[in-house]
């Protein structure tokens, strides 16, 4: 693929294609998801008037596609300078990445990129001493500890920082703990309003889509989702909804009695995975489906990895064990004969396949998620001078995930109750019993 090479720095950025029709495409792509993106349009407005994003360098590595051009568009309406790199190789729509580029974000993502692109994209978005970073899996955020330690000193540019998906979060948890982190942290994953939607409805239907996009039947089959957790059992959920048997493997003795008396059958990997048509995992674990398991595959298995990275679904081992007999059957599809005879179909080589095969999560729900991450970069912006010494990681605050709920509901048209000054002092407080 043809990059277009423009100058790396501060006032460049590195695309796939410069050409008028995919620049139109992906301006008409992004302006149709803001269409169904009500938060971010009632934000982009008031960031429009109140600038609390003046004078601000923000850093984010996210999946390039129309929804987070979107966000981007927020950021840019508040005045904040935006420096955007891809969170994954596969998930760059290269169409919203030249749009962005047209519309001033300084945006270093193309599709396929390898290893080395990507810490370079990584990096070229770090050296404009960013003040918040906005990540996707923590990579962006982990080497600017690691090769800008300066920046998170008394005087570095980092006031704090924000974390998009659970494995990113799982990341930092491990980084507080080793003392490692530097700055302070808001797992914006776990606000109520981000995971219990995007994460379920989001993972849910991108499965779907990328399975019927392979025109594949999802009634009559046996799939095994690896997890039961916000993402895992959203898949569970849907597949089920469509005709297919589902069974559930877990680690946690809670998700698994979850999943049980939600109806589904629940057991190991080992014992279940021969009766698999299709396997989809989002665990943030690695080696789920791994070596061990090639023998006991169901010919004709289709083999799909949603969870961040590419280590839950082992390509390499897959790959290594139908070596020469791996053939791509359609764009991020490949089918791979193992020496068996058997064949599996393997879904975006092991990486987040809901991004590769389908558009990621729909616009609506990724209007709560980029909502709330709008709302922090606000948040980070007006308390600069308090969460520039902070370290650890903070609760998005309830207000602001209260805030975008309620505007999500009004934008749907809908009104609920709230509490009467008696039934306040009823719920919160003792008094009152038998
Ligand atoms: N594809 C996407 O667009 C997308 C969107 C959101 C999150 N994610 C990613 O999906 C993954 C899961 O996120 P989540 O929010 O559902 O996390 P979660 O913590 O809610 O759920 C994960 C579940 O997997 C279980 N698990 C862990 N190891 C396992 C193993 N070896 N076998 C079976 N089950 C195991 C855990 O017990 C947990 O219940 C993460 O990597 C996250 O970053 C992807």
């Amino acid at each position: 693929m043809a990059i277009c090479s423009k100058k790396w720095g501060n006032d460049s950025y590195l695309i796939a294609d410069e050409s008028d029709a995919t620049l139109q495409k992906g301006k008409e792509e992004i302006d149709l998801a803001l269409k169904k993106m009500p938060v971010v349009r009632q934000l982009i407005d008031q960031f429009g008037k109140e600038k609390p994003l003046q004078g601000i360098k923000i850093a984010a590595c996210l999946h390039v596609t129309k929804e987070t051009a979107n966000l981007c568009r927020v950021l840019q309406a508040g005045g904040a300078e935006i420096y955007l790199c891809g969170s994954n190789p596969l998930s760059t729509q290269d169409f919203v990445a030249t749009a962005l580029a047209e519309e001033g974000v300084h945006v270093f993502a193309w599709t396929g990129n390898t290893d080395e692109e990507f810490y370079e994209c990584i990096d070229a978005c770090l050296k404009p001493q960013p003040n918040i970073i906005i990540d996707d899996g923590a990579d962006l955020i982990v080497t600017a500890h690691k090769n800008y330690p300066e920046y998170f000193d008394e005087n570095g540019c980092i006031i704090a920082c924000q974390e998009e998906t659970t494995t990113g979060v799982h990341r930092f948890e491990a980084m507080d703990k080793a003392g490692a982190l530097k700055c302070a942290l808001y797992p914006v994953n776990d606000a109520s309003c981000k995971n219990q939607f995007d994460n379920e409805l989001g993972t849910g239907q991108g499965i779907v889509a990328a399975i019927i996009g392979m025109h594949v039947l999802f009634a009559g089959k046996t799939v095994v989702v690896a997890g039961y957790g916000h993402c895992s059992s959203g898949m569970a959920l849907r597949a089920r909804g469509l005709g297919a048997r589902v069974i559930v493997t877990e680690v946690d003795p809670i998700q698994a009695l979850k999943a049980a008396f939600s109806g589904y059958e629940v057991g190991k990997m080992h014992d279940v995975i021969h009766k698999a048509d299709m396997i989809f995992t989002a665990t943030g674990c690695k080696n789920v489906v791994a070596k061990e398991h090639i023998p006991k595959l169901k010919d004709g298995v289709i083999l799909a990895n949603l969870g961040h990275f590419d280590v839950e679904i082992v390509a390499k081992d897959l790959y290594e064990a139908a070596e020469g007999h791996i053939k791509t059957i359609r764009p991020n599809v490949e089918e791979l004969v193992f020496p068996s005879g058997k064949r599996a179909y393997l879904l975006a080589a092991g990486r987040l396949a809901n991004l590769a095969l389908a558009e990621g999560h729909p616009s609506e729900v990724m209007d709560m998620s980029f909502g709330l991450q709008a709302m922090m970069a606000e948040y980070i912006a007006k308390n600069r001078d308090t969460l520039k010494n902070r370290v650890g990681l903070f609760k998005v605050p309830e207000e602001i995930n209260e805030k975008v709920a309620y505007a999500k509901l009004a934008s749907m048209g809908i009104t609920i109750d709230s509490w009467t000054e008696e039934q306040y002092k009823y719920c919160t407080g003792y008094e009152e019993g038998t």
